[in-house]
């Protein structure tokens, strides 16, 4: 598909009605395959990461905020993607996650959704938009819902957080979890360190629990040892994805420009580059630069008569 055709919303409606309609489609996996199938057959639901979980099969969770990368992520087979407040430092040059607002968040998850019609996208609430109160909570996720037509929203916390949760599920928001180094608490935390060491493991295992009863679809695990990962993802039922959380989670996110090499400075250690995005775009940027500078650009094929 061309980046500049924009999906037909009856694409839309076909995928969901596929996944509506064909019980052969409900039930055979269209996510999980090795790389040259994986294209999304349909609009990814809860239920289909749910059996993803019961099958076995790892899914991969990609962070978008732009049209263009929303694309090329549906396109490569990336089954959920995160429109996260790390759009603070990625999109908004912030210092931190803290600073970004509902408004700014909600111009990329709008950009999103209107750009893809099959992955599920979670829109992130930034800080200060739920940590209020429950009503809050659910306040601030029906404005993603509404205006920003997320598929669900992202919320960080744990047992303290259960009754947000709680709140925002009852209202018919899918919530995802997301505990072990909680950027927003970065101040809190006293910076970013491992989470749920030690002793500590057993009370990130019960905020997994209680966000998982609370009714979250799944739950986030950043910065937390593995075999705390791996214990938590073994005793909850709903999906755990991991970032920083070692291999046996039932998921891994990252943020994309970390995995496509873009970021510049510090990168943390449980990223993999998959790509040199910083590298490439300076070269075409320079080659673009001299090729003006040497009048070797535009040549007759760029030019209108
Ligand atoms: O904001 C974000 O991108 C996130 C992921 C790192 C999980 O929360």
């Amino acid at each position: 598909m061309s980046p500049d055709t924009p999906r037909s919303r009856a694409e839309a409606s076909s995928a969901s009605t596929d996944s509506a309609h064909t019980q052969d489609s409900e039930t055979t996996a269209p996510y999980g395959q090795p790389p040259e199938q994986a294209p999304l057959r349909k609009r990814v639901r809860i239920h289909h990461l749910q059996e993803l979980k019961e099958r076995g099969e790892p899914w991969p969770m990609l962070t978008a905020y732009d049209t263009y990368t929303a694309r090329l992520f549906e396109d490569a087979g990336i089954p959920v993607l995160l429109v996260g407040d790390s759009a603070a430092n990625t999109v908004y040059a912030y210092e931190s996650s803290l600073p970004v607002t509902v408004e700014e968040m909600l111009f990329l998850v709008r950009a999103v959704t209107r750009s893809v019609t099959k992955p599920l996208v979670v829109a992130d609430l930034p800080f200060g938009s739920y940590q209020v109160s429950p009503e809050q909570a659910v306040a601030t996720s029906v404005r993603f819902m509404k205006e920003g037509r997320a598929h669900a929203v992202k919320l960080e916390g744990g047992r303290r957080f259960a009754p947000h949760v709680e709140a925002v599920t009852s209202a018919g928001v899918p919530v995802m979890g997301h505990i072990g180094f909680t950027p927003q608490s970065e101040h809190s935390l006293g910076g970013y360190r491992v989470q749920g060491r030690g002793a500590a493991g057993d009370a990130l295992i019960a905020d997994a629990l209680a966000l998982q009863d609370a009714g979250a679809f799944a739950v986030v695990m950043e910065m937390v040892p593995a075999e705390v990962a791996k214990q938590i993802t073994h005793e909850l039922t709903i999906p755990t994805v991991g970032i920083g959380a070692g291999p046996d989670c039932d998921a891994q996110v990252l943020v994309w420009q970390d995995m496509a090499g873009l970021r510049t400075g510090r990168v943390p250690r449980f990223v993999k580059q998959y790509a040199d995005l910083a590298g490439a775009l300076t070269t075409a940027a320079r080659t673009f630069a001299d090729e003006v500078r040497g009048r070797s650009f535009p040549t007759p094929e760029h030019t209108f008569h």
